[in-house]
């Protein structure tokens, strides 16, 4: 048998006992050092697969190891352990590479499955890097958008379930309410399934109108309707080999539905107007926000479609129940944000803090991330405070955006403070307005109406520059 080999450094000798010991019943060849420095020397003279390390320890930190270990071997993982209630650290080391972080105290299954996962993502492929065609962006490790960032123990379980669920071709039904992450969760799945490499293609129910919806799925060919000058490949076809993910499925209707589940049983599809049925090979995942359960009783969903989709269940949690995640998050996505703009990362006040864990979420990690998104832009470096966050309160009221900081600038008024606010968001989003108004909090019509304002305003005064 291939027995990998990890190197546990812990300064604590009853934790190196239990750790080696633990490590080595369930096979691994483990070697343990009990300071940094001697951990690096190990590390240089043998090889390992994995390294476990604490983080403080006096000498060598452990962050100065990982450090070490990832200019010698960038991609041996890393597993951090940090004392309960030091989130930032471990944020730290994950951008400093580390795969992966436990909080003390932990059982030694979690161990167990954290050094698994890690293994398991390492080589062949070493996937996550090559991915990218021209290596790391700016800022380097935070690989752009993909990543996963939880420290809640349910949602890393659901994750290394559904590494092993991946490799097959079974169909996954992902629910979950509005922005708790389904279509992150969908393209890890893909990632992680032999048919990476293949397309990855995504439908989404809700946005395309019945009548477009079958052929968008399953194409046309010429003529098969007015207007179908051309043959036309589905959605099904396009996604051969690979992932089909169909968003909002409850939004499909019934006739659809039978079609759908013809097309799963068959694995062929009908084109429009079409001849012979076309075989494919694809792995559906569905995702949805409604209650199928209650759309079958309702009798709006098919119970045969709802059980076809849902060989593998996943369920995310809204993040108000994961509250855990919300620093985790919000540190990510500072992160992520200030890297344009100053690219000084600005740092949360404690007050902000405490409103962003006391929030309720009701549009989860995608409203995290458009208020974060926002805090940096408002606070313009530095410590972000409550007024920066926007958020709405429990009767929905949106707080006035930085209306304190506005009214501190002297000299200026609200007025060139909110224009100037909203340039800079239009420009940092190459003129999109409707990202714009996602980020400012306000409507695309509200941010329309402004532009107009503004341009009035420097017509009219041309006009009197003009006439003087
Ligand atoms: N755990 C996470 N870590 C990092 N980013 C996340 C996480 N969860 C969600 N996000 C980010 O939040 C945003 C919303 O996620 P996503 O689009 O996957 O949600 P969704 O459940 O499909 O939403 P909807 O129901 O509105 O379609 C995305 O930008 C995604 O990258
Ligand atoms: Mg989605």
């Amino acid at each position: 048998m291939n027995r990998q080999a990890i190197l546990i450094v812990d300064d604590d000798p009853s934790m190196r006992t239990v750790l080696s010991d633990f490590l080595g019943s369930r096979g691994y060849r483990v070697r343990a050092s009990g300071n940094g420095t001697d951990g690096l020397e190990t590390f240089h003279h043998e090889a390992f697969d994995a390294v476990v390390t604490d983080m403080k320890m006096p000498g060598m930190s452990g962050m100065d190891l990982l450090r070490g270990v990832k200019d010698i071997s960038p991609h041996v993982p890393v597993v951090v352990m940090t004392a309960y209630g030091t989130v930032n650290t471990a944020v730290e080391a994950m951008k400093e590479g580390a795969e992966d972080f436990i909080m003390k105290p932990f059982s030694m299954d979690h161990l167990e499955a954290v050094v698994k996962k890690v293994l398991a993502a390492k080589p062949p492929g070493e996937r996550g890097d090559q991915e990218r065609p021209a290596g790391p962006g700016p800022g380097g490790s935070l690989s752009e958008g993909k990543k996963i960032v939880t420290g809640d123990p349910a949602t890393m379980n659901l994750l290394e379930t559904l590494k092993s669920v991946s490799r097959s071709r079974a169909s996954v039904l992902i629910q979950g309410e509005s922005g708790t992450g389904k279509e992150l969760i969908a393209r890890h799945i893909h990632r992680h399934s032999d048919r990476a490499h293949m397309p990855f293609i995504g439908v989404n129910c809700a946005a395309i109108p019945h009548n477009l919806l079958e052929s968008e799925m399953f194409g046309h060919e010429r003529g098969a309707f007015t207007g179908a000058a051309r043959r036309r490949l589905g959605k099904f076809e396009m996604a051969s080999g690979g992932t089909l993910l169909l968003d909002e499925i409850s939004e499909m209707d019934m006739p659809l539905q039978a079609k759908l589940l013809r097309v799963i049983q068959e694995s062929e599809v009908d084109r429009l107007g079409g001849g012979e049925p076309v075989p494919v090979d694809v792995r559906i995942i569905a995702t949805t926000n409604a209650d199928l359960k209650k759309r079958i009783e309702e009798k709006t969903f098919r119970s045969d479609l709802y059980y076809r989709l849902n060989v593998v269940p996943v369920k995310i949690p809204p993040l108000r129940e994961r509250a855990g995640d919300i620093p985790l998050l919000s540190d990510y996505f500072l992160e992520k944000h200030s890297r344009f703009g100053t690219g000084e990362k600005p740092f949360l006040s404690n007050e902000a803090s405490s409103l962003l864990n006391g929030h309720r979420w009701p549009g989860n990690v995608r409203e995290l991330e458009h208020v974060i998104e926002r805090a940096v832009l408002l606070c313009g470096g530095g410590e972000i405070l409550p007024e920066h966050l926007c958020l709405e309160d429990e009767d929905g009221e949106k707080t006035q955006p930085a209306a304190v900081d506005l009214a501190r600038s002297q000299g200026t008024t609200l007025r060139d403070m909110e224009k100037s606010l909203i340039f800079r968001t239009l420009e940092r989003e190459n003129g999109n307005r409707t990202r714009a108004s996602e980020i400012l909090g306000v409507s695309v019509r509200t941010i329309r109406n402004k532009l107009n304002e503004y341009k009035n305003e420097t017509e009219g005064e041309r006009q009197e520059a003009g006439a003087g």
